[in-house]
């Protein structure tokens, strides 16, 4: 951030830092642990443990001194001076003293492109005062786009209680799989997926005065798609007023794409950070971060920590051990507050998040990247940032998706770092060298419209009847192979005809929220007669989280009755087998617990599938079940991920049948020691090798059967499909 309020101080060598003895000290505290504790072996464990009991005895006796006293009292004052009621929170915010001449703005101007930093209250407060400055008196609501579900569920909550309303009523959301709104909403929060559904049934978007894309600078697939679509939108509908808000500088980007709107830019308001970096690279940043959290709570003053992780897993490992480790510690430590926060939280835990923290406690917060611009949450003092991220990539030659972790950009790691200062000075303690930092990280993240699968969103486009997308207005365009695939891939789905055309069948997929793949494995379900298996398939699968819970200290109990599920055939049947037998267990929770099942997971296939079975009807596919044959549901999920194919190859390896990469079966599969011949796979995760998650045994003469447009039988030569003999590979698989 280069604001010129509020300095913000990025240093690549600590030596130039200016600071006191005591802050000298603290630092050489926990840098001293960064580097002593990266190794997990129980040495070093017990060695940290006896330094962090020294270091808080130590405390203890400073504490006792006079001088040390006088300094807790006055950060505790300052500290409280922090805690603010809703309404002085509004009124502090930097954006309220712009209030008057931003609703003036708006009046004058069509489009509005706004900048300001997180935190600055564009996404909870705008919408407000639109609302009270009349934009809804006509009728018509405000909707403001948000990249991630998360966020738009808890804006929408924080916006309620800031308005006195009862969530779903005035102020809502709506994401994908969940509506939470009413006749009665006027500001309704969404993502920008939903959005761009919403274009199918109101392509002027009529029920809206005011639509706000917020959180331009993300750049996600749906949100530049709609920069096209909302730009258009506004040439013929004049009383539409669209703002475009972003937390960083591309700005100018978004002036010049909408015709030269004007930007209104909130000033920021920010804190110095001091920015450490570890002499080495960290082994193991999991472990890293755990430590720093704890050097930071024994060794630094009140004021609650945000630590980047890179997902669920990693976030509840890290809980796990912090919990752990604390509770060790016992009473020789201040209570330390232990938040979650990812994309598929439930929604009573998002809440938690903005607690208050009570008096005397420390928060820790373990958030994935969505802490870093879609939510602001209060008094964070600290920053731990191993400086990685997931990410979602697509690789257009070989036409395949994986997920994986990815070192994050500068950008990044100063938005990260930024979240330190808002409230009053801060820390962000980079897990990496200051060398990587200035060599190793990209200026920039790239648009994800520029790395991944465009397969949904040329869906959704065509059944907009927007043919032409070689000359669709984006932002950045993406790659022409890119683009070219997503149309071959939705042609070999029978989604388009060979004229680039939407087909008969290519509709009723348009209808469906998901991936095309998963949308023509539900319509398969048709013609083989099991739809209401395919549709629970579905429904656990867009689940992504894990159902199956693995606690640390249980992981035995856990893999057994985990096994206990396990299909012959493989994992698709076996997500099936969980969610009917939980079915039976009318929906109870002590089953879950009983069998180390996820219950919120569950609970949350259940809302999805009771969605997936409404479009079924919409589509007119009636629900019938095949429970005699499992054959037709694997031939179903044949029907839609054919491109997910691989072969046994040898020492446990895959080789995808289209393009020869090498892959393996995730270790969690029920297929792990299996190694049947031909497998169908629903993703690959990329963690220290490509995996193949959510893994089913097919037979290869399916393929010609669902696909013969795509596979040749010269391709699947020997469609025997024996399985190779059980001790082939199996060592070498094991890792
Ligand atoms: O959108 P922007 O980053 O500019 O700010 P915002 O999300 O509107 O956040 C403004 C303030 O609202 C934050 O500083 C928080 O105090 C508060 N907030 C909250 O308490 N709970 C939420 N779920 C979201 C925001
Ligand atoms: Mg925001």
């Amino acid at each position: 951030g280069k604001g010129e309020k509020g300095e913000y101080i990025e240093v690549d060598d600590n030596e130039k830092l200016p600071h006191s003895e005591q802050r000298k000290w603290e630092q050489e505290q926990i840098k001293s642990a960064f580097f002593k504790f990266g190794a997990k072996d129980a040495k070093a464990q017990n060695e940290y443990e006896l330094l962090l009991d020294e270091q808080i005895d130590f405390i203890q006796a400073l504490q006792l001194e006079g001088t040390k006293e006088k300094k807790e009292e006055k950060e505790k004052s300052e500290y409280q001076k922090m805690r603010m009621t809703i309404e002085e929170t509004k009124i502090s915010l930097p954006v309220y003293p712009f209030k008057e001449a931003l609703i003036e703005a708006i009046r004058n101007y069509q489009i509005l492109i706004v900048e300001g930093e997180t935190g600055s209250g564009k996404t909870t407060q705008i919408p407000q005062y639109l609302h009270e400055a009349g934009f809804t008196d006509d009728g018509k609501k405000i909707g403001c786009t948000q990249p991630r579900r998360v966020a738009a569920m808890s804006v929408a909550a924080r916006v309620a209680q800031e308005m006195n309303v009862k969530l779903g009523n005035e102020v809502g959301y709506s994401i994908r799989f969940e509506d939470c709104t009413s006749d009665r909403t006027v500001i309704k929060y969404m993502t920008d997926g939903t959005l761009h559904r919403e274009f199918l049934s109101e392509p002027d978007l009529a029920s809206y005065s005011v639509m706000i894309i917020d959180e331009a600078h993300e750049r996600t697939l749906h949100t530049d798609i709609l920069f096209g679509l909302v730009k258009d939108i506004t040439r013929f509908r004049p009383d539409l007023k669209l703002l475009i808000s972003s937390a960083t500088l591309d700005a100018e980007k978004f002036s010049n794409f909408f015709d030269e709107a004007p930007i209104f830019r909130i000033p920021g308001r920010r804190f110095p950070v001091d920015i450490y970096y570890t002499k080495a690279p960290e082994a193991d940043y999991i472990d890293a971060c755990v430590v720093s959290v704890l050097q930071i709570h024994a060794t630094q003053p009140l004021g609650d920590v945000l630590v980047f992780l890179t997902g669920q897993e990693e976030i509840e490992t890290c809980v796990e051990m912090l919990q752990e480790r604390t509770k060790r510690l016992g009473k020789k430590i201040r209570e330390l507050i232990i938040l979650p926060v990812y994309a598929n939280l439930p929604s009573d835990m998002q809440a938690k998040i903005f607690e208050q923290t009570p008096e005397g406690a420390r928060k820790v917060v373990l958030a994935t990247n969505i802490a870093e611009t879609s939510l602001t949450i209060d008094n964070i003092i600290y920053v731990i940032d191993p400086g990685f991220a997931k990410q979602n990539n697509f690789n257009s030659k070989t036409g395949m998706e994986s997920l994986i972790v990815v070192p994050i950009s500068k950008a990044s790691a100063n938005q990260r770092a930024g979240r330190a200062g808002r409230v009053a000075p801060g820390k962000c303690f980079r897990l990496y060298t200051a060398w990587a930092y200035k060599y190793e990280l990209e200026d920039n993240t790239v648009p994800e419209i520029q790395r991944i699968n465009l397969g949904n969103a040329v869906l959704t486009l065509k059944a907009l009847g927007i043919n032409d997308l070689i000359h669709f207005d984006f932002l950045d365009p993406p790659p022409h192979e890119t683009l070219v695939l997503a149309l071959e891939q939705l042609y070999a789905l029978g989604a388009l005809n060979h004229h680039g055309e939407l087909t008969k069948a290519g509709r009723r997929m348009a209808e469906f929220p998901t991936d095309p793949m998963l949308a023509k494995m539900l319509l398969a379900s048709e013609k083989y007669k099991c739809s209401e298996e395919v549709v629970t398939i579905a429904a656990m699968l867009s689940v992504n989280s894990s159902v199956f819970y693995r606690p640390k200290d249980k992981i035995i109990h856990a893999d057994t009755a985990r096994k206990n599920f396990f299909h012959p055939s493989g994992d698709h049947l076996t997500l099936m087998n969980v969610y009917n037998q939980w079915v039976e267990s009318d929906f109870s929770v002590q089953w879950c617990y009983e069998n180390f099942i996820q219950y919120r997971s569950m609970k949350r296939a259940r809302d999805v599938r009771e969605q997936l079975a409404g479009l079924m009807d919409r589509v007119e596919i009636e629900m019938v079940s095949s429970i005699s044959e499992d054959a037709n549901i694997r031939k179903a999920i044949t029907a839609g991920y054919f491109y997910h194919i691989a072969k046994f190859s040898k020492g446990g390896n895959y080789k995808t049948v289209k393009h020869n990469q090498t892959v393996m079966i995730h270790p969690n599969s029920a297929l792990f020691e299996e190694l049947p011949r031909w497998v169908i796979y629903h993703e690959l995760v990329f963690t220290s090798k490509e995996f193949m998650r959510q893994v089913t045994e097919i037979e290869s003469k399916w393929l010609l059967e669902v696909a013969p447009h795509y596979y040749k039988s010269k391709e699947l030569e020997d469609s025997t499909n024996k399985k190779m003999p059980k001790t082939v590979g199996k060592s070498a698989n094991s890792q």
